[in-house]
């Protein structure tokens, strides 16, 4: 897509409405001749006339262009004016930005994502490529766990895919901070869910939620541990530009539109991050 700040139209084909605050809105590029290619962990830059833009994770995978999935949780003006909008309505997107997840370091290994909320989003990109290339020799990975996490069972968003997922192999557990009387499963913050899985020389966690979630669950990790090189989460700054220019993002020297917003763990113990801080 061309790469300067004039969004390219896109049409929503498609509104999924995964809980109260979360919909996924499938779109597609309106001008099909205008190439388009990304790699999961990366974002658009969406907006919506009269409402300016934000930075939204693409949620599906590269593997199922030309379709694009946002997974949009009402937050403020913008995303709550995606919340009115229609199938057939129009939106403009820019991008992708950012460094995307290292995909070929997830080959033969064992995959272990922790998520929470609206952090499946970008997550559910890197599980769905890795399933598709799952009876590829080059690219499968071992195996893949998923621990997710929500407040209560009616906030528990993505439910028919993670049921998808579950039927092609994926380890997933969910988790609800409270439960209602009809919930079967389990109660408790996905902390405690990750001392009930094995983390081996051979893991990688990918990790993305609230930033108090993050700073636990990486501790989690490194005290079983796991290596720092093998830990990957998304960090989130206020946007603007989304190229490297206005500085809004700006964290310790670097830049997350540019430099994030993936990081590892080794990554981030050389900068300042505030929110993950011990
Ligand atoms: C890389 C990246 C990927 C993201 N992916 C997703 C995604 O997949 N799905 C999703 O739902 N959200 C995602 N977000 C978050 C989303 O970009 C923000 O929530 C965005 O602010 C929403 O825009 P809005 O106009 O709806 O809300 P806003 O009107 O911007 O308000 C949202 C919140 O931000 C605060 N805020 C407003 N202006 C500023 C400012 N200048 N500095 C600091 N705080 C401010 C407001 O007080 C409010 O609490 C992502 C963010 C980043 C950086
Ligand atoms: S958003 Fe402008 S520098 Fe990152």
């Amino acid at each position: 897509m061309n790469n300067n700040f004039i969004p390219s139209p896109a049409k929503i084909c498609e509104i999924i409405h995964e809980n109260e605050q979360i919909s996924t809105f499938r779109l597609k590029l309106i001008n099909t001749s205008i190439p388009f290619s990304f790699l999961p962990g990366q974002f658009l830059m969406l907006s919506v006339p009269h409402c300016g833009e934000a930075a939204i994770s693409i949620s599906s995978s590269p593997t199922a262009l030309p379709i694009i999935d946002l997974s949009i949780r009402k937050a403020g003006t913008l995303t709550n004016a995606m919340h009115m909008m229609k199938a057939g309505n129009q939106v403009g997107i820019r991008g992708p930005y950012g460094n995307p997840f290292p995909m070929k370091n997830f080959v033969n290994r064992d995959l272990l994502f922790v998520a929470g909320g609206i952090g499946l989003a970008p997550l559910k990109s890197v599980i769905d490529y890795c399933l598709f290339h799952s009876n590829s020799v080059h690219d499968a990975a071992q195996s893949i766990t998923l621990l997710y996490g929500s407040r209560s069972p009616s906030d528990i968003a993505f439910q028919s895919v993670t049921s998808n997922w579950q039927e092609q192999g994926v380890n997933c557990r969910l988790t609800v901070d409270e439960a209602d009387t009809d919930w079967q499963g389990n109660v408790g913050l996905v902390t405690d869910l990750l001392p009930r899985h094995n983390v081996t020389d051979n893991t990688t966690a990918l990790v993305c939620g609230p930033p108090v979630m993050i700073r636990f669950i990486i501790a989690q990790l490194s005290a079983m541990g796991c290596q720092d090189e093998a830990i990957f989460t998304t960090l989130e700054r206020h946007m603007k530009c989304g190229v490297g220019t206005c500085g809004h993002c700006h964290l310790d020297g670097k830049m997350v539109c540019m430099d994030g917003p993936v990081f590892s763990l080794s990554q981030l113990k050389t900068m300042d991050v505030m929110e993950l801080a011990q």
